[in-house]
């Protein structure tokens, strides 16, 4: 029996991922691209066994009593293998699920490889990719390191992320500032279905192919100003895409999603008051309040000594990424 451990990284979009036009396959209505990021790692073993009766699955050190989402992913891969054995898995975050990075992206990196390598598959990274895709769509995304490329295609078989550029490529740091840890209160998969009904929406797909353009050719030639206007400018696009996203019933019923605290408002402002006094920082925001500072290393401790100092009494963390690998085995053992 083989067991094989896994590491992937999470990952941070430049342009977002928000919409889909299949649900289920998760293909995305639009390219996205993104850095794969050093401070948010998931390690990942998987080892099948024969005589288990059911998958057992550890998440943090602590036994679940089950876990459909990941076990649905090993169904994929037993498939793919041809195989009806279920799994030991223990999972692992090294950042804590509240910190406003995809720990999905990561988790099912990680999982993809390590469950297909534990089953005697060898995936290329386009397959690996479009596994990974199925459990969390961004996770497609984290197979690669450095700065990638999600191709939306329009079939399980055409959609999958491949490499821009190698981590090496370009000194950028993410700076990811978590001012709240409180649980989000629409997924982001509620968001994807909702994106839709937004006024926004179409004009929102309408540019997207010139941006893409655009954001993956200022990488390609290190034009900092360029990526980070676009960048910003992007993150508001898909924000004022969930902002104008109504939904739920009766008294419940709302007219937008807000995933930002009053704290995301106060540093997206002061980001533009520090480019203002020369320092060369932008922002960019998930489905979330943590707001993610990009810069180049030069700059980084500057960006943090600018957080710091507006930061007061506030209990905000902040997490430092680089550009970083992409999935792969840290150990592969013959167990028993
Ligand atoms: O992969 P999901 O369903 O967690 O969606 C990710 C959505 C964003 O993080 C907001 C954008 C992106 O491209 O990662």
């Amino acid at each position: 029996m083989l067991r094989a451990t896994a590491v992937a990284h999470s990952n941070l979009a430049f342009v977002k991922y928000w919409g889909k036009v299949d649900h289920t396959l998760n293909i995305p209505t639009n390219n996205s691209i993104s850095m794969t990021l050093s401070d948010a790692k998931t390690t990942t073993t998987v080892e099948f066994d024969a005589s288990l009766a059911a998958d057992e699955i550890e998440i943090g050190g602590v036994m679940t009593s089950g876990d459909a989402r990941i076990s649905k992913h090993l169904d994929r891969i037993r498939a793919m293998a041809g195989s009806d054995l279920f799994a030991h898995v223990q999972t692992r975050n090294t950042f804590p699920s509240s910190a406003g990075f995809a720990s999905s992206a990561s988790g099912f990196a990680a999982l993809s490889l390590a469950g297909a390598s534990a089953i005697g598959l060898t995936l290329p990274d386009k397959e690996l990719s479009m596994l990974a895709r199925q459990g969390s769509g961004s996770a497609c995304r984290s197979i690669h390191a450095g700065f990638v490329e999600w191709l939306h295609g329009s079939s399980h078989e055409t959609s999958y992320a491949v490499q821009v550029a190698p981590p090496e490529h370009w000194d950028l740091v993410d700076i990811a500032v978590v001012v709240s840890a409180e649980a989000k209160e629409i997924s982001s998969s509620t968001g994807h279905k909702l994106a839709e009904n937004s006024l926004f929406w179409s004009e929102r797909l309408r540019g997207m192919p010139a941006l893409v353009d655009t954001v993956r050719g200022a990488i390609l030639n290190r034009d900092f100003e360029t990526f980070g206007r676009h960048m910003e400018a992007e993150a508001l696009s898909m924000h004022a895409v969930a902002l104008t996203s109504p939904h739920g019933n009766g008294n419940a019923w709302k007219s937008g999603i807000y995933y930002w605290a009053p704290d995301t408002l106060l540093l997206m402002t002061a980001v533009q008051n520090w480019r203002a006094d020369n320092l060369p920082v932008y922002f960019t925001l998930d489905a979330g309040p943590t707001v993610h500072l990009i810069t180049t290393s030069g700059h980084a401790a500057g960006v943090i000594a600018a957080v710091e100092h507006i930061q007061q009494e506030k209990d905000w963390r902040i997490f430092v990424s680089r550009p970083a690998p992409g999935a792969h085995i840290i150990k592969n053992e013959d167990s028993r």
